[in-house]
């Protein structure tokens, strides 16, 4: 009589164990965001090739602003009554993290616009790399 009984229940227990275990990535709504980039450190290694397009992409979209040297005093900086800060001072980066930079190209802060779609990330990482670089020669 108890026989049967216990082999029962050891169907039952060795059943729930075959029942998949729950997987936390099956409930998307529950996975975590994607971390922003803002504690990340640079993963692009500067290249000659990397650092001259990121020269000239700043030329066309940051130099109006923060000017060639990176010092911000420019005609339209001072028209748009922009605050900037000095990225040819190394001191103006230096607690600023990569990933902060990163994100700040990416999606733009008050009256800096973003890059957004138009850079691709490799392109925002040498960016990034290259105003670091605007400090580098004093
Ligand atoms: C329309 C003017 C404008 C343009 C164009 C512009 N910026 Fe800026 N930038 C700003 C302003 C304003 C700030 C200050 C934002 C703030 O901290 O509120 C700033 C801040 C920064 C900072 C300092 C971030 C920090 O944490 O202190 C960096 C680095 C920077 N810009 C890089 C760039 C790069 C690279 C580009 C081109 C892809 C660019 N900017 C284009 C206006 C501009």
């Amino acid at each position: 009589m108890l026989k049967p009984l216990l082999l029962l229940s050891t169907l039952i227990l060795s059943g729930f164990g075959l029942l998949p275990k729950p997987n936390p990535t099956a409930f998307p709504q529950d996975a975590p965001p994607a971390p922003a980039a803002t504690t990340k450190a640079n993963p692009v290694k500067v290249t000659p090739e990397g650092m001259a397009r990121a020269k000239k992409q700043y030329g066309y979209d940051c130099e109006m602003c923060h000017g060639a040297t990176g010092d911000g005093k420019t005609d339209l900086a001072k028209d748009m009554k922009l605050t900037l800060v000095d990225l040819s001072d190394p001191k103006s980066l230096a607690d600023v993290q990569d990933g902060a930079i990163f994100d700040l190209i990416k999606n733009g802060k008050d009256k800096m616009p973003g890059e957004g779609d138009r850079a691709k990330p490799d392109e925002i990482w040498n960016l990034v790399h290259y105003v670091r670089g605007l400090s580098q020669t004093k």
